[in-house]
C-alpha cells in the first residue's frame, strides 16, 4: 500500500516537473513575450477558451494549449490565439511582435481597440493574421505589404476608415482578403489585378467604396468575390467568362449599371450570383440557361423582356426576379406580350 502511494506520488512529481523547468521546451525569448503580453493585458483575461494551465509562469508554455503552439525542431511559437476573450478594449499588444517565429495570429472577438502596431512587421513568418469583430480603428496600414508570407488577412468587423492600401497587392502569397464590415472609402486599387494565387477569396462588402471596379481585376482568378453594399458603379461583366474558377458572386446594393444581355458565358463553377439592388438593364442572357447558377438574384434593377426558359430558371423564386422594369414569363406571373 505504502509503496503504491510512493509509485502515484513519484509519478505525480515527474509529471510535475516535466511540465516546468526540469524540460522546459519553451524558448526563453517566447516565454518573455508572452508573459509581456500577459501583463499589458492585465491576464487573465475573462474567457472560458483560457484554462488556468494557460499562462501560468511554472508551466511549460509550449503547454498553454488553448493559446500557443509551438513547432520546428527549436519548439519556437508558431501559433497565438486568443479569441472570445474579453480584453477590454485595450489596443493590440505590441509584445506580439516578440514571438518572431509566429506563423498564425488570431485575435478576433475580443474588444480590442486602436489601431495596427507598425512592429507587427517584425512577424516575417506570418501567414494567416486574423484581427476579425474588434474595434480596431484607423488606416489599414500599408505596412502590411511588409508582411510577405502572408497568405490571409481577415481585418472584417471592425472600424477602419480610409482607403484601401494599394500595396497590398505586393503581398505574393496572398489568397484571402477580409476587409467587409469596415467604414472604408475610396476606389478598389487597379494594382489588385496583381494578385496571382489561384482561386482569390476576396470580401469588400458593407463598406462605402466606389468607383469602378477596375477592369484590369478580369486577369484575376477569383473564386469568391463579394462587394456588396458598396457605392461602385459601372460594368462587372468583365469578371464573368468560360475559363474561371468563380463560384460565389455578389454585387448587390451597388451603384452598377450596365447591360446584361451582352454578357456571352457564365463560369461553369458559377452557383451564386447576386445582382439585385443596382441599376442593371437590357435582357437576361441566354447563357444563364447553359450556366450551373443555381442561386440568382437579379431583383431590383432595370431589366426587360422574358425569362430565359431552361435550365433551373424557372425553378428560382419570383423574388430572384421582381422589382424590375419590364421583366416577364414564368417564374413570374406576368405574360410576355
Ligand atoms: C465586448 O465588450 C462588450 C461590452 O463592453 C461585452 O458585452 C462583450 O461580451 C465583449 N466581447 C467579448 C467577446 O467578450
Ligand atoms: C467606431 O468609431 C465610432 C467613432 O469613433 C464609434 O462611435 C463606434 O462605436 C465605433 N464602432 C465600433 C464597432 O468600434
Ligand atoms: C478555355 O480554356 C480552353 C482550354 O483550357 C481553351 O481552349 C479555350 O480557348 C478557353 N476559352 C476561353 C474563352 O478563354
Ligand atoms: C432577392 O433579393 C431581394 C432584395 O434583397 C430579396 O428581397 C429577395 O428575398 C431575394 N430573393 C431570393 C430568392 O434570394
Amino acid at each position: 500500500m505504502a509503496m503504491m502511494n510512493y509509485f502515484h506520488c513519484s509519478i505525480f512529481i515527474f509529471f510535475f516537473l516535466s511540465k516546468t523547468a526540469f524540460s522546459e521546451r519553451c524558448h526563453p525569448n517566447d516565454k518573455k513575450a508572452l508573459l509581456q503580453i500577459k501583463k499589458d493585458l492585465n491576464t487573465p483575461p475573462n474567457s472560458n477558451l483560457i484554462s488556468s494551465w494557460d499562462w501560468d509562469p511554472l508551466v511549460d508554455c509550449c503547454d498553454w494549449d488553448n493559446i500557443v503552439r509551438c513547432g520546428g525542431a527549436a519548439n519556437r511559437i508558431i501559433l497565438f490565439n486568443l479569441i472570445l476573450a474579453d480584453l477590454n478594449h485595450l489596443p493590440i499588444p505590441a509584445a506580439v511582435s516578440d514571438l518572431e517565429y509566429l506563423e498564425e495570429l488570431y485575435l478576433h472577438s475580443t474588444n480590442l481597440t486602436g489601431e495596427i502596431p507598425k512592429q507587427i512587421t517584425k512577424l516575417t513568418h506570418l501567414k494567416y493574421l486574423d484581427l476579425r469583430f474588434n474595434h480596431l480603428s484607423g488606416n489599414i496600414p500599408s505596412f502590411l505589404s511588409r508582411l510577405q508570407t502572408l497568405t490571409s488577412l481577415d481585418l472584417s468587423y471592425n472600424n477602419f476608415t480610409g482607403s484601401i492600401p494599394a500595396s497590398l497587392s505586393q503581398l505574393p502569397n496572398l489568397d484571402t482578403l477580409f476587409l467587409n464590415r469596415n467604414k472604408l472609402t475610396g476606389e478598389i486599387p487597379g494594382s489588385f489585378s496583381d494578385f496571382r494565387q489561384p482561386k482569390f477569396y476576396i470580401d469588400l462588402s458593407g463598406n462605402q467604396l466606389a468607383g469602378e471596379i477596375p477592369s484590369r481585376l478580369g486577369n484575376v482568378d477569383f473564386q469568391v468575390i463579394d462587394v456588396s453594399r458598396n457605392r461602385l458603379v459601372g460594368d462587372i461583366s468583365f469578371l464573368f467568362g468560360k475559363n474561371k474558377s468563380l463560384i460565389y458572386a455578389d454585387f448587390s446594393r451597388n451603384l452598377l449599371e450596365f447591360d446584361f444581355s451582352k454578357v456571352e458565358y457564365f463560369p461553369m463553377s458559377l452557383s451564386t450570383l447576386d445582382l439585385s439592388h443596382n441599376r442593371v438593364t437590357g435582357r437576361l442572357p441566354e447563357a444563364l440557361v447553359e450556366s450551373n447558377i443555381g442561386r440568382l438574384n437579379v431583383s431590383y434593377n432595370r431589366l426587360c423582356g422574358q425569362i430565359p426558359v431552361g435550365g433551373q430558371l424557372q425553378e428560382l423564386e419570383t423574388t430572384s426576379f421582381f422589382h424590375n422594369m419590364c421583366l416577364c414569363g414564368p417564374p413570374l406571373l406576368k405574360k410576355c406580350k
